[in-house]
């Protein structure tokens, strides 16, 4: 936790209220206004908005050309020479990504601009930010032609300080989005995921006073039941006003401190009588922290996670995660980011019979882990450090780090969120391992409560045994791994006798399993791409699974079909990967019920624990 401070600081110190502003948290509690809604938008393949003809960047100019994109310019008589127009460009709806919008765009990788006016009326003493849920992949912010700043990574938010450069009528936010995939990126150029390029979470202005509680921490200490701990942290302190109150009216806590001239206050709250969160009763106390006339209001669960030998305890007793992975895509074919979208993938979760869902590959948006947080659903949160990033490349690392630090900022106060996961399939080699063990430390540095895994590749042993051999293991609370019997090799009829083994005494998480089919389909169980084939695969796996020592949990690949570039049979894929148990249309697979039965069983075990 004291890292994620220093973070904080060491970018609040050097910036200030710059461009590169630290996160703000707890964004849907504040006192926002929502910029969502029909932008124009300009493709800009050759970032000529960018660039001038000899390839000069215009926002590095003293005063850039009125040809900038990001200058937002008309001309001011007949003669005058200008080749854009957002106001007679194209609209699009924001949040949303280009892909489902646009069918000319939906193979489109490059530049789009996008600008969106609006009028503010910021009275004399308070601060105004713009507040980016995410972008994918690279945005440069302008506002009213100044440049905010460039943020890399696409499913991570970010904001930016505009009391400054905010007017009253007529401010005009512009954004360059540039989606183009680069081998050093993070993620890196391939992946089993459509690359949706676009504005794909919320636009919020934040106004706040001059002194604010811009980030806190309000969980249970690690391997403490009764003691509630964690930090405010103050934007601009004001040392003669450093009181800040933390009230939690159920549990009789009205606790008051003073930030420090640094700004932080670090706190431990004795708690008694706590209704701790679980799937079965997702609890969430009503919290208020109160400082300089100020309040602002969050709804917190409490409850510990850990393991013990090969059992992960939630609130010291055993649980078996009874998951399902799920990528973030919506119905209408593109990114999900709405509290709706939250809803159909978590609801279809429960009538799976989960209490867990492995949001892959990336940290999903804010929306579902909230839902998860109120609907009782343990959550495995991902950094897409997927498959062969560049490992030996520092600025790789750092983006990777980047990424997991907005992440564990902006969801560290969700009791759902019980596992970080550094990353997924990614092949053993010496600078992996150092790249992945210094995530390690960093996420523990950040946050020492919640568990840490990764989706690991298996091996097989001389003896013809799955095995996980993967020194990386040595640093993950729990031993994830994703094992494709059925589908990418193996015979499903051997699936009884085929055996696990893991040299570690730690719980196991089976990550992914699965296969595809087509919705509809049908035919003998051998004949691949059919619900039958489909739905025997779950069954021989499940049979194989279920003897692996140390399990403790699976999230079968996947909830849904989701949109894909490498899978590309005609007819049966058409540019989807169709492992989903419910096509991407909505209709549930023979194999969903196969999953379904397999947890209602599990479930009536485990409460006769
Ligand atoms: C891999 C990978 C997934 C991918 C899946 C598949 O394990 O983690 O992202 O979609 O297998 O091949 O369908």
């Amino acid at each position: 936790m004291k890292k994620l401070l220093t973070a904080i600081l060491l970018t609040t110190s050097i910036f200030g209220f710059a461009q590169n502003q630290s996160l703000i948290s707890n964004v849907p509690n504040r006192n926002t206004t929502s910029l969502n809604g029909v932008w124009n938008y300009i493709v800009d393949p050759y970032e000529t908005g960018y660039y001038s003809f000899h390839h000069d960047e215009y926002d590095k100019q003293a005063k850039p050309s009125n040809a900038a994109y990001f200058n937002n310019y008309h001309a001011v008589n007949k003669q005058e020479l200008v080749e854009y127009d957002f106001d007679k460009s194209p609209k699009i709806n924001i949040p949303g990504d280009w892909t489902s919008q646009v069918p000319e765009l939906k193979y489109y990788e490059g530049n789009v601009w996008f600008k969106k006016s609006f009028d503010y009326n910021l009275k004399a003493g308070k601060r105004l930010f713009v507040y980016l849920g995410a972008i994918n992949y690279k945005a440069d912010v302008y506002l009213n032609g100044k440049k905010l700043g460039t943020h890399i990574g696409g499913f991570t938010p970010f904001n930016y300080e505009v009391t400054s450069i905010a007017k009253a009528k007529d401010n005009y936010l512009v954004i360059k989005v540039d989606n183009t995939r680069h081998k050093e990126d993070v993620p890196t150029i391939n992946t089993d995921w459509w690359n949706y390029g676009g504005i794909t979470r919320d636009v919020t202005l934040i106004e706040e006073e001059a002194s604010f509680v811009e980030d806190y921490n309000i969980q249970l200490k690690k391997n403490n039941a009764t003691l509630i701990s964690g930090f405010v942290k103050i934007n601009n302190p004001n040392v003669s006003q450093n009181a800040v109150t933390i009230t939690i009216p159920e549990l009789k806590i009205n606790y008051k401190g003073k930030v420090g001239a640094d700004g932080i206050l670090n706190f431990e709250i004795p708690a008694k009588k706590i209704s701790y969160w679980s799937p079965e009763n997702p609890k969430l106390y009503d919290v208020t922290l109160e400082y300089n006339g100020q309040k602002l209001k969050d709804n917190i669960g409490f409850r510990t996670i850990e393991t013990k030998e090969d059992q992960i305890l939630l609130n010291g007793k055993p649980i078996f995660l009874r998951g399902i992975s799920i990528h973030e895509e919506n119905a209408k074919g593109g990114r999900a980011n709405s509290e709706e979208d939250a809803l159909r993938l978590l609801n279809w979760a429960k009538e799976l019979g989960c209490n867990y869902v492995r949001l892959a590959h990336y940290p999903h948006n804010e929306n579902i882990i909230r839902t998860a947080d109120k609907m009782g659903l343990m959550v495995w949160e991902e950094i897409p450090v997927y498959w062969t990033v560049e490992f030996t490349r520092q600025a790789t690392y750092q983006n990777a780090e980047d990424q997991l630090t907005a992440a564990v900022t902006r969801d560290k106060n969700r009791a759902c969120i019980i596992i970080w996961s550094m990353a997924n399939e990614t092949p053993i080699s010496d600078p992996r391992y150092a790249f992945i063990k210094k995530l390690v430390d960093h996420t523990k540095s950040l946050d020492n409560t919640r568990l840490i895994s990764a989706a690991l590749l298996t091996q097989s042993d001389s003896a013809g045994f799955g095995t996980i051999n993967d020194a990386i293991g040595d640093y993950l609370d729990i031993i994830s791994f994703n094992q494709y019997l059925g589908w990418y090799g193996g015979k499903l009829e051997d699936a009884e006798k085929i055996f696990w083994k893991t040299k570690y005494n730690k719980p196991v998480i089976v990550s992914e399993f699965g296969g595809d089919a087509k919705q509809g389909l049908h035919g003998e169980k051998n004949e691949r791409w059919t619900e039958e084939y489909q739905e025997y695969l779950y069954i021989q796996n499940l049979k194989m699974i279920e003897k692996i020592p140390h399990l403790s949990g699976l999230s079968p690949w996947i909830l849904v079909d989701f949109r894909s570039p490498r899978r590309l049979l005609p007819g049966i894929q058409d540019e989807y990967n169709r492992k989903g148990l419910i096509s991407n249309d909505g209709n549930k697979k023979k194999a969903f019920y196969i999953m379904q039965n397999w947890y209602s069983k599990k479930e009536k075990e485990q409460n006769q624990n």
